[in-house]
Order: C-alpha cells, then sequence, then structure tokens
C-alpha cells in the first residue's frame, strides 16, 4: 500500500525549544515521488516528539518542504489506516495534500476479488486539542479522515475528493469524540461526507459543500448493545449537490439502545438531493441483520431550520421512526423542497413534533 504526502506537520507534543525544525528531508525523505519515504517521516516525527526543549513553550515542528513524496503503509497488519496519530495532544497540521491511490484498491472490489483491507488516509485518536488547517486529502482506499476517541478538534478548510462510484470513501467520520467543530469544508466523496458515530457530542460543523456523496449522516446507531449515543451536534450552513441524501439520522432495526438527542440543521440548501431529510430506524441493508425488528434507539429534539431546495425524488421529508421509541421533538422551521417545480411529498411514522414558519411540503408530524 502506497500514497503520495505532501504535508506539513506541527506538533506540540512536548514542551519544545524555538521552534525546532524537523526537516524530513534531513531524514532522508526525497521530494520524487518514487522513494519510499515514510522511514524518514517517522525519524523527524520521533527526533521532534523527543525534543524536549529547554523551556521555551514554542512547540517544535515536522516540516515536509514542497513536493511530493511517497511513503508506503506500516506494514503492520493490525493497522486499518495509511497515516496515524495516536495519543498526540495538541498535533498542528498546516496544509498539504494525502493522496491514498485508492484506484486499484477500489477496482479489487468492484471485482469482487480478495482484496487487502484497505486503509483510512488519516486517524487521529486518543489525541486532544488537535487542530488541521487546508489539508487535501485525495482517493483514499476507505474512509478519508477518522477522528476516534478525541477531544477538541478543529478541522478547518479541508478539501476532500474522490469520485463519486468509489466505494465506502466517507470524507469525514468521527466516533466517541467531543468537542469537534468541522469549518469550511468543501466534501465530494463516494459516501457520506460527514458521518457521525457512536459516542459523538458537542459537534459543530459550519459552512459544509458536500457532493457528490451521501450526504451528513448521523449514524449508523445501534448495531452493536451498550452504544453510547450522540447529542448536541449542530449543522449550520451546507450546501448538498447531486448527494443521495442531505441531513440522515439512520439507526439498525435491531433492538439495541441507545440515543440521539440535541441535533439542530440550520441554513442548507439542497440542490438535486434524492432523500434530503431523512430519519431511517429500519436501516438493515440487504435485509440481513433481523429485518422487521424495532430500533431502541430514542431519537428527540431535532430541528431543521431554513432548509430548501429541490429533491431528486418525491418524498423530500421522510421520517420513519421506530416503533418502541418513537421520535419526539422534531421541529421544522422554513423548510421549503421541492421536486420537478412542485411541492415534494412527506412521510412520517412514528413521528412527533411541530412545525412553524413556511413549511411545504406540510408537516405530517404528530404532536
Ligand atoms: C532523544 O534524545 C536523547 C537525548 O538528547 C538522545 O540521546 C536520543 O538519541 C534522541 N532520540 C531520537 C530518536 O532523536
Ligand atoms: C487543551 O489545551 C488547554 C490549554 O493548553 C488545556 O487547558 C485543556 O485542558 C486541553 N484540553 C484537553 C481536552 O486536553
Ligand atoms: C454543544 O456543543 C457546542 C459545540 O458545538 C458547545 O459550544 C456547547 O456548549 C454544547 N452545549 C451543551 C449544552 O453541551
Ligand atoms: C418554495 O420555493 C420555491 C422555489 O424557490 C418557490 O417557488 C415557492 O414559492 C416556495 N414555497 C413557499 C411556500 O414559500
Amino acid at each position: 500500500m502506497a500514497g503520495v504526502v505532501t504535508v506539513v506537520v506541527v506538533t506540540a507534543a512536548l514542551g519544545a525549544a524555538a521552534a525546532a525544525e524537523y526537516n524530513v528531508v534531513g531524514y532522508g525523505a526525497r521530494p520524487d515521488g518514487r522513494t519510499d519515504s515514510a522511514r524518514a517521516f517517522l525519524a523527524a516525527w520521533a527526533a521532534a516528539c523527543n525534543d524536549t526543549g529547554g523551556g521555551s513553550s514554542t512547540a517544535p515542528v515536522v516540516r515536509v518542504p514542497a513536493g511530493t513524496f511517497l511513503c508506503s503503509a506500516p506494514a503492520a497488519v493490525d493497522s486499518t489506516a495509511w497515516i496515524q496519530f495516536h495519543y498526540a495532544h495538541g498535533l498542528k497540521i498546516r496544509g498539504g495534500t494525502l493522496d491514498g491511490r485508492g484506484e486499484a484498491f477500489w477496482a479489487c472490489k468492484a471485482a469482487g476479488r480478495q482484496c487487502p483491507p484497505g486503509s483510512t488516509t488519516l486517524d487521529i485518536s486518543q489525541s486532544n486539542n488537535v487542530s488541521v488547517r487546508r489539508l487535501t486529502l485525495l482517493n483514499s482506499k476507505t474512509a478519508h479522515l477518522s477522528v476516534f476517541d478525541c477531544a477538541g478538534v478543529t478541522l478547518r478548510g479541508l478539501r476532500i475528493v474522490a469520485p463519486a462510484g468509489s466505494p465506502n470513501t466517507d470524507g469525514v467520520h468521527v466516533q466517541f469524540s467531543c468537542g469537534v467543530r468541522i469549518l469550511g469544508a468543501t466534501v465530494r466523496t463516494g459516501d457520506d461526507c460527514v458521518s457521525l458515530g457512536p459516542g459523538t457530542s458537542d459537534v459543530l460543523v459550519r459552512n459544509i459543500r458536500c457532493g457528490p456523496g451521501h450526504g451528513i449522516s448521523i449514524g449508523s446507531l445501534g448495531g452493536e448493545p451498550g452504544e453510547v449515543g450522540v447529542r448536541n451536534v449542530t449543522v449550520d450552513g451546507a450546501a448538498l449537490a447531486g448527494t443521495q441524501n442531505g441531513l440522515r439520522i439512520k439507526t439498525w432495526g435491531r433492538p439495541n439502545r441507545g440515543h440521539v438527542a440535541g441535533v439542530s440543521f440550520a441554513r442548507v440548501t439542497m440542490r438535486g438531493v434524492r432523500n434530503p431529510i431523512v430519519v431511517d430506524q429500519n436501516y438493515s441493508p440487504g435485509n440481513l441483520n433481523c429485518p422487521g425488528k424495532s430500533s431502541a434507539v430514542k431519537i428527540s429534539g431535532v430541528e431543521y431550520t431554513d432548509v430548501e431546495g429541490t429533491s431528486a425524488t418525491p418524498v423530500a421529508v421522510r421520517f420513519d421512526c421506530s416503533g418502541s421509541y418513537p421520535c419526539t421533538g422534531i421541529m421544522l422551521k422554513n423548510v421549503n423542497l421541492t421536486y420537478q417545480g412542485e411541492p415534494a411529498q412527506t412521510f412520517c411514522r412514528n413521528a412527533h413534533g411541530s412545525a412553524s414558519g413556511v413549511v411545504s411540503p406540510p408537516s405530517c408530524l404528530s404532536s
């Protein structure tokens, strides 16, 4: 597995000397796009982390100069990430492009052959106070950027691009993390632009452009017993174009407990989105895994404010909630979605809430 990296990494792993710099070229990396520079990157990182810096508060810098560097993935069998930052508190990443070169891997999957496991391009895990700015991620084999078990992560100005037909190439996946902000991102991939998994709270997504792709998703939840829920999610400012879904919450049709509480979607435009607003509590792809069972994930307090645009299918608003734990506190305010120039349709099952302002098609929520 190989990919190409041009990235400037700045780390504050330890208190350090006045911005000591560790240039990967000084550790043997070659900007020729052909020489495997992975060991040099790791050596530069190790030296920076080792820099205890004589009391200065300025963090050491790992510098990747202009050029294209080839970095093979670590051979470690249990690594599912190409580039992984683990316990990197205070990590800062500034600029650069990570090209996962997923094409051959997707082709292998499409051919139904036995393929290697594939890898997430960038995995940030067990790290607090992380800041990433102006990073571009291309053609990941699987998800582009994973945030796992972190507190306080700001991702600003991400650009993520992979073909619409590339499988499972989520843009940003967040799980077991709190205080994650995704600001000013452009995401065009073959799967979710942003997906928020179990154990995620206090998330802000502001000004995102999404599409093609599968939209902004909370879930899938309730896939495992004893899962932690999702709470306090704000999506403010989103433009979705040509996506499979717009704003989606999905839970498995299985009796596992869980919750989604306190979600606000505001200032959202849709252009030709197949399922602009969707809550699906009967998620069961291929009708495997107990179809017909009722989800025990409780969804409450979900607001949709100032959502407008066009649906690519007749039903633009679908609240298909659990029979045993109906959705409550769903609020629609100034929602206008059309299908072929006419008001679209709505579908409600076990869905309670209210509507205010201009809501077209009219709400089917029960009080
Ligand atoms: C870490 O620092 C120590 C003491 O300065 C030094 O002996 C050692 O070689 C350094 N290790 C690395 C990987 O730079
Ligand atoms: C983040 O950094 C600040 C200041 O450096 C610190 O007070 C805070 O505890 C850190 N937060 C986490 C979650 O580590
Ligand atoms: C919700 O999350 C935001 C960050 O998006 C945070 O500022 C706010 O304090 C959180 N609210 C609660 C009630 O925890
Ligand atoms: C909804 O938006 C369409 C297209 O912009 C507009 O023609 C229509 O009047 C709007 N409907 C309402 C009820 O405001």
